[in-house]
């Protein structure tokens, strides 16, 4: 049985309205950045970032494609990740001369965007940058150069708005915190 998000959800850190205030902000902050840019191309890691695409391209106002991307970093354990990142889904586009921007639900170690960023910079995009929502700074293991960061959040196992917790609560529209007592995987 899958269990229901409230039997262990320690508090809600980032509230619906929270987010989409600062969402908004995020977006016409890019807005301003690509005036009068070209070509500009927002690229979705799956499957974290789509609640976070979906809403962010609603605030920004500059016309833009989206495009997606699945990697996946395999390491010592589940909820750990490694330095080693493989493409599972490619690019459908050509990023060579655009603007690109990587959309990212969450940034923990930073090894996920690091080989992302290296790997997607040999494809020559005339500028490549990060967005991601959340960033537990305190556990970086690499830098990753971050252009636009939603809220920098403590050291938690975070689910809800896109995250999830054994591949469920992506759906829920406020980011929590779990209890790792009372959470039971299914
Ligand atoms: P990194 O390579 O360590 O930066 O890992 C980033 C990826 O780990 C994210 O894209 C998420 O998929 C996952 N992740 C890290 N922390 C959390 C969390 O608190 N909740 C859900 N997923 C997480
Ligand atoms: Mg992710």
């Amino acid at each position: 049985m899958v269990q229901d998000y409230r039997d262990f959800l320690a508090e809600v850190l980032i509230s619906e309205e929270d987010l989409h205030r600062r969402i908004k902000e995020m977006g016409e902050e890019i807005s301003k950045d690509y005036l009068g840019e070209d070509q500009l191309l927002l690229v979705c890691i799956l499957r974290g970032g789509v609640m976070f695409l979906t809403d962010l391209m609603r605030e920004i106002r500059h016309p833009h494609a989206i495009e997606f991307m699945a990697v996946s970093s395999y390491g010592v354990g589940k909820r750990e990740t490694s330095g080693q990142t493989r493409i599972n889904l490619d690019l459908n586009t050509d990023i060579r001369d655009k603007n690109v921007i990587l959309v990212e639900d969450i940034i923990d170690s930073g090894h996920t965007l690091a080989s992302v960023l290296e790997m997607l910079s040999l494809r020559k995009p005339k500028s490549l940058s990060v967005c991601t929502l959340l960033d537990k700074a305190e556990r970086r293991e690499v830098y990753v150069p971050v252009k636009y960061t939603g809220f920098v959040i403590p050291n938690k196992f975070v689910f809800g708005y896109g995250l999830d917790i054994d591949d469920y609560y992506r759906n829920l529209p406020f980011v929590g915190v779990v209890d790792l007592n009372r959470y039971k995987p299914g």
